[in-house]
């Protein structure tokens, strides 16, 4: 790592936090939380120790998909706040050492969208071309459906014409056609437009889906969707030099590969690891650190300025899809029995405080792992106070409830009358008067405390971001041990005991120079030595998990 790299690189040790301006806060007391909303909360962000905020989308809608079906790709939802609230937010943050970026939507768009009413009028109209359409009936589609609950093909007949027309997801969201030139001219243009706004790059949605031509009729195999992806990053960071592409792409990691580009890394910066996520809940259900060990190994290692980008939770239902049905079945059993908890036959709409029963040791567990690995860690909103969900909010929005402010009325998320709420804030155990952010910042044993002081450690060691892993042989298989090494020498041992009985775990470094010691960074800086043979037996809690830093003689102090 050069030191010289870390600021234009940024999003390599940078901290995420994804939040919906429409669940934030509230400003305006109209029962929607709003752009004002979320500029107020900004010290709070700050405070915590977010680098980067990520908005998910906020533009005028057709309100069928939360905001994922945009009617005007250029504009603020008038609910949410103007262009100048989200003008005075990117400043705000900026302010506070906070980047802004935006969720990039344009795999499809809503179909009333004025490009698509006018597209479906005939077969010549000037728009006709931002879809893709097929004159024939497609073959069935049933199986690659997204939304099984509500879909049973990626295709839809528009009766005015008599052709299909092609939906990843919903029916009511067309699919753009980004081969047609002017679609990627307005693409442009929509990039261009964030850009100049101040946003900091993008969170591309769907990217598999909008960076893909299959299944398009009569496709002469001209249009290259990766080449494409590389003029993409061009374009934005000839734009903006350091804006990041964040990119959603759950597929397997050989195939994930090729989205972050050439060797060179010319394609998206970062992408979510699913398949770490989904194997994390596998060992965290069984106890059983193997799972989680075995995705570790199996990463591809990247390019330099690329990243992963490593999430326990995020917006969607947790999606459990490149688990065996067997493992699936385990992670449901554990976390999510009830037919009500489960999605689409692959995912639980839950978050993890609700799925551990409130044990505070799984979910420091689960933090701990997330920011002790290589990657850029990505929170959800809410997840720093140990929110869960509502399940008496249909779909995908059980786990996309308001925010808990405080323990009063709406959880201090708003001062209108409940009835005029966005959504329904949870009752019970993890209602707001039990879970809420002013008590917990009260409280310095509490979670959100637990949380800002992982951040605060993740952040004084940018070396994690930039690192590579490697797992050590364990006797004990609830236990995962790793070491993170950087190519300056330095390297961090990460432990963490998925299993509900305390333990012993030897730790075995090759070829560190005798009178090495390890340094804990979240105990106090304690020091433990290592013997002759880079060796040394350290105790773990019941999910326990210990970060230890190396320091070799001569290394400078740690301070
Ligand atoms: C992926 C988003 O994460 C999801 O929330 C949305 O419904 C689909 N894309 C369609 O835009």
């Amino acid at each position: 790592m050069k030191r010289s790299d870390t600021s234009d690189l940024w999003w390599k040790n940078a901290v995420f936090y994804c939040a919906d301006v429409e669940t934030f806060y509230d400003w305006n007391g109209d029962g929607t939380g709003d752009i004002r909303g979320m500029e107020e909360r900004i010290e709070y962000l700050c405070d915590l120790g977010v680098t980067c905020l990520w908005l998910m989308p906020f533009y005028p809608t057709a309100h069928k998909d939360d905001g994922y079906d945009i009617i005007d790709f250029f504009g603020v939802d008038p609910r949410l706040g103007t262009h100048g609230d989200f003008v005075e937010l990117v400043r705000t943050a900026r302010s506070c050492g906070i980047r802004v970026i935006v969720d990039f939507v344009m795999n499809h768009t809503s179909d009333a969208h004025p490009w698509f009413k006018s597209a479906r009028r005939s077969k010549d109209d000037p728009y006709r071309d931002y879809y893709v359409w097929s004159a024939k009936e497609p073959k069935s589609t049933a199986k690659d459906v997204v939304f099984p609950d509500e879909e049973d093909s990626l295709w839809e007949l528009d009766p005015r014409t008599n052709e299909w027309y092609l939906h990843h997801f919903y029916k009511h969201q067309p699919d753009l056609n980004i081969a047609n030139p002017k679609v990627q001219e307005e693409i442009s243009r929509v990039l261009g437009f964030w850009l100049e706004l101040g946003v900091s790059g993008f969170r591309v949605d769907a990217v598999p889906f909008l960076f893909a031509r299959d299944g398009v009729p009569g496709d002469p195999g001209v249009f290259d969707p990766f080449e494409y992806l590389g003029d993409v990053r061009n374009f934005v960071t000839r734009r903006v030099g350091d804006a990041v592409l964040l990119g959603e792409v759950n597929l397997a990691y050989k195939d994930q590969k090729s989205f972050f580009g050439g060797p060179d890394g010319d394609g998206l910066n970062m992408q979510f690891d699913f398949i770490g996520m989904q194997n994390f809940y596998l060992s965290l259900a069984r106890g059983d650190a193997r799972p989680m060990a075995k995705s570790l190994r199996q990463r591809p290692s990247l390019d330099i300025t690329s990243q992963w980008a490593n999430f326990v939770r995020n917006h969607d239902e947790l999606t459990l899809d490149k688990l065996s049905d067997d493992e699936r079945q385990e992670v449901f059993d554990a976390f999510g029995p009830e037919p009500g908890m489960q999605l689409y036959g692959r995912g639980l709409r839950r978050r993890l405080p609700s799925m551990v029963g409130g044990d505070e040791r799984r979910m420091r567990l689960a933090y701990s792992l997330t920011f002790s690995l290589p990657g850029t860690p990505v929170l959800f909103y809410g997840e720093e106070i140990g929110m869960a969900e509502n399940l008496d909010i249909p779909g995908r929005l059980a786990v996309r409830s308001p925010m808990q402010w405080t323990g009063g009325p709406n959880g201090g998320f708003s001062k209108a009358e409940k009835r005029r709420l966005t959504r329904a804030l949870p009752g019970g155990l993890f209602g707001p008067d039990r879970i809420n952010a002013a008590d917990q910042r009260h409280d310095h044993e509490s979670f959100w405390w637990f949380m800002r002081n992982l951040i605060y450690t993740y952040r004084q060691q940018p070396e994690i971001g930039w690192s590579t892993v490697e797992i050590l042989k364990q006797p004990n298989r609830a236990v995962l041990a790793h070491v993170c090494r950087e190519s300056s020498g330095w390297a961090m041992v990460g432990l963490h005991n998925f299993g509900a009985a305390s333990c012993l775990v030897p730790v075995q470094l090759p070829d560190v120079p005798r009178g090495s010691i390890l340094v804990d960074l979240l105990d106090g800086l304690s020091e433990h030595e290592l013997d002759a043979g880079g060796g040394v037996e350290l105790d773990l809690d019941a999910y326990g998990y210990r970060w230890l830093r190396l320091r070799r003689p001569g290394d400078e102090p740690i301070i």
